[in-house]
């Protein structure tokens, strides 16, 4: 059984979260190819605290650190925000880490911020990211053809939505599919960092 968490940031991630981004293991899921420097990580994450827009939190597993999940373009006038995770460590995947931590957001977001809408963009070609939203309810909205340049080559982009009264009704059938792997409820139901 693992037991998981999420908590919010602090300034020991700095590092942490430069080397887990640069890591292919990452950077291979993600938008851009540049590598990313020193520089323009601290502007990201010095620019973190104090921004309403973006809310990020470490993923922990067994108590050690194995990924980031965040809520970005929080929008209170039309109830939305996008949602992303990356588990750093590949050896870590596949164990319902990102399920769990995709769970904790979708709770926090439209039960306790009150926001009507998540969506998320996701790479075509990553189909356990996009499986693993449309587990949680996600509905796919779009196609966007040819959207970014991956590799050097255009790659097609998948919108996916969610709505507050879905993730009400499909929440008990994800929180069971979780406790089935070994996630206890007191985990699952209770609170994350604001
Ligand atoms: C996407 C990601 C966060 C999922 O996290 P994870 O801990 O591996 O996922 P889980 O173990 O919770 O599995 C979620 C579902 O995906 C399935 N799955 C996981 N890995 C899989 C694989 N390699 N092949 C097929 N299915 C897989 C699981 O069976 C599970 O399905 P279920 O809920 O029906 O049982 C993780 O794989 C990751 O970090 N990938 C790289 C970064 C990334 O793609 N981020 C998203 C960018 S938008």
């Amino acid at each position: 059984m693992i037991r998981a968490s999420l908590r919010s940031l602090d300034e020991a991630d700095r590092a942490r979260l430069l080397a887990w981004r640069a890591s292919p293991h990452v950077s291979a899921f993600m938008y851009s190819d540049h590598r990313i420097s020193a520089e323009e990580h601290d502007r990201w994450f010095n620019g973190i605290a104090g921004d309403s827009r973006r809310r990020f939190w470490v993923i922990e597993a067994d108590g050690a650190p194995v990924g980031l999940t965040n809520l970005a373009d929080i929008d209170t006038t039309h109830g939305r925000a996008t949602i992303a995770r990356y588990i750093a460590d590949p050896a870590v995947r596949g164990r319902g880490v990102g399920g769990f931590a995709e769970f904790k957001v979708l709770d926090h977001a439209l039960l306790q911020m009150g926001l009507r809408k998540l969506w998320s963009e996701v790479l075509e070609t990553n189909a356990v990211a996009w499986r693993l939203h449309m587990s949680h309810g996600f509905q796919r909205e779009a196609l966007f053809r040819g959207h970014v340049v991956k590799n050097g080559q255009p790659a097609n982009v998948v919108g996916l939505g969610l709505l507050s009264e879905e993730w009400r009704m499909i929440r008990p059938v994800a929180r069971q599919r979780l406790i089935d792997k070994g996630y206890v409820a007191e985990a699952l139901d209770g609170p994350i960092p604001d």
